[in-house]
């Protein structure tokens, strides 16, 4: 069954039409990367999808039900949790912290840790998991603030994983970094998606990335749909190549 069904979604921001009129479907278990130029209105798009702002018009569909009069909270329980253009993470705490809030979230707080040793056993033991999964038991204990972007980025992404999520949506994961760290990032993203069996949506830049990661691209253009298709397809596509050079689309 198609995990997310996006239906001629629209975002009027007064005059300014930031999504016009765009649709995607995503099957569980792809890794579709979403790109365009600055202001195509990715990430408005993904604001749609997780809640954070309501379509003009157009709905979003999520596992067959319909999702999009939910607040992000509400979505984050049925299943997609998003990363930020910006790094969200506690900078003050450890990343073992950081994982341990997350997975204190994601347990509704039903676990009452404070109450019972088991519950603190399984927080911890579930910590522990992600901290391997992204390589960075040896980085646990240090302050996220004072990390490299890459390894801040890791964290939020394992943050964003303690929820347990069926569809990830990762909003330029690699924005800012150098090429040792976009590598790892990458990495992490391809295991992720790979081991965890993860449907992941992500917004990228880096062309690299995109055409390493992704079984399917959508490109988006001054709000709109623009073209759809495999990184051989899409890199072929005279109507992208035009966008990204500033010219009208053909
Ligand atoms: N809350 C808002 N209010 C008004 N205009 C907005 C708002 N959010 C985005 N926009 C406008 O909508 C358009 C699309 O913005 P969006 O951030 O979605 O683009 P983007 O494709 O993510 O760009 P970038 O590659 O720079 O991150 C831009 O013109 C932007 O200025
Ligand atoms: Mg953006």
């Amino acid at each position: 069954m198609t995990l997310l069904r996006v239906e001629k979604v629209s975002k009027h921001f007064g005059s300014l039409i930031a999504v016009n009129d765009v649709s995607m479907t995503v099957e569980p278990g792809e890794l579709r990367a979403v790109i365009g130029p600055n202001g195509a209105g990715k990430t408005t798009f993904f604001n749609l999808i997780s809640g954070f702002l309501t379509p003009t018009f157009g709905r979003v569909m999520f596992d067959g039900e319909d999702v999009t009069q939910l607040l992000p909270a509400r979505r984050v329980w049925r299943g997609i949790a998003r990363t930020f253009q910006i790094t969200e993470v506690f900078p003050e705490l450890t990343i073992r912290e950081n994982l341990r809030i997350a997975v204190e979230v994601a347990s509704g707080y039903r676990l009452r840790v404070w109450q019972s040793q088991d519950a603190d056993g399984e927080v911890k033991a579930r910590v522990v998991d992600l901290l391997e999964m992204s390589g960075l038991t040896e980085k646990a204990d240090r302050l996220v603030g004072e990390l490299a972007h890459g390894d801040q980025r890791a964290t939020e992404i394992m943050m964003a994983l303690a929820l347990k999520p069926r569809l990830l949506l990762l909003d330029e994961p690699t924005a800012g970094m150098g090429d040792q760290e976009t590598y790892d990032i990458t990495q992490l993203i391809r295991k992720l998606h790979r081991d965890q069996k993860l449907t992941i949506v992500l917004i990228e830049h880096d062309m690299r990335v995109v055409f390493h990661l992704a079984d399917r691209i959508m490109v988006l253009d001054q709000g709109k749909f623009l073209a759809e298709g495999t990184p051989q397809d899409i890199a072929a596509n005279e109507a992208v190549q035009a966008a990204y050079l500033g010219k009208a689309a053909a």
